[in-house]
């Protein structure tokens, strides 16, 4: 097996689009934006619908690569940067479910789908900031961040320095030799 599954590709290149864009619009734009402005509902509103998203498509991504063939891991020729290698690829599932899942922690405490999408008058909470899943949401959306420049440092380097290809496997064509 030279590639991952087709549908594992598509998914892999929209998510990563979606998730950065989610990082990037959500760090500087929705977090700036005082709960008081009259903004902050329709911006939560996107950023709720997009994260949701993200998490349904990641469930189906899960799926795919548990039931598809892939190929073996790449070796470094370190077995230590090799197991490393791995556990960072099953980390990405662990970080991108804990974000999904604590920004519903947060919408679910401050009763955010009433005030949102079915039309309450409650004001929003005065900060996001005194509910725990709030800290956990920044903690997860922080480490993804950091576990992606470590990705991103690694793929460029196989496919630039050790210049192995390794991009093509992450993209369309035949899958055997
Ligand atoms: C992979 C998906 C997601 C990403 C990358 C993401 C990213 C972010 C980022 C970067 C922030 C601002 C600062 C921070 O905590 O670092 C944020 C805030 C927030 N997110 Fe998410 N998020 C995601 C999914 C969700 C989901 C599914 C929900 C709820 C259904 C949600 C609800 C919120 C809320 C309520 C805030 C607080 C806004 C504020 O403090 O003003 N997020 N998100
Ligand atoms: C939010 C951004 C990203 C996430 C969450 C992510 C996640 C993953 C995961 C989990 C895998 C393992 C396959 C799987 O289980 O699905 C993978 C493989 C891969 N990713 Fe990413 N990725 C991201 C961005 C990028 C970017 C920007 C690049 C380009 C430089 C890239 C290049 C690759 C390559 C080449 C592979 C295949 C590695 C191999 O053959 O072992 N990824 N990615």
């Amino acid at each position: 097996m030279t590639r991952y599954h087709p549908l594992l590709v598509a998914l892999h290149w929209i998510l990563a689009l979606m998730i950065l864009f989610s990082l990037v619009i959500g760090g500087s734009g929705l977090e700036r934006l005082p709960n008081s402005d009259p903004a902050k509902v329709d911006a939560l509103a996107r950023h709720m619908i997009f994260g949701s998203i993200i998490l349904i498509l990641m469930i189906l991504r899960l799926i795919t690569r548990v039931l598809s063939q892939k190929p073996v891991h790449v070796s470094n020729g370190s077995a230590l940067l090799d197991h490393i290698g791995t556990w960072v690829h099953w980390l990405f599932y662990v970080l991108v479910f804990g974000v999904c899942v604590s920004g519903i922690g947060i919408s679910v405490a401050t009763g955010l789908p009433d005030i949102v999408f079915f039309g309450s008058e409650a004001p929003l909470p005065e900060s996001f900031w005194d509910y725990p899943a709030r800290t956990a949401h920044y903690v997860l959306t922080t480490a993804l961040l950091a576990l992606i420049a470590v990705h991103v440092t690694a793929a460029l380097y196989h496919q630039l320095v050790i210049q192995n290809g390794l991009i093509s496997r992450m993209w369309f064509g035949k899958r055997t030799d």
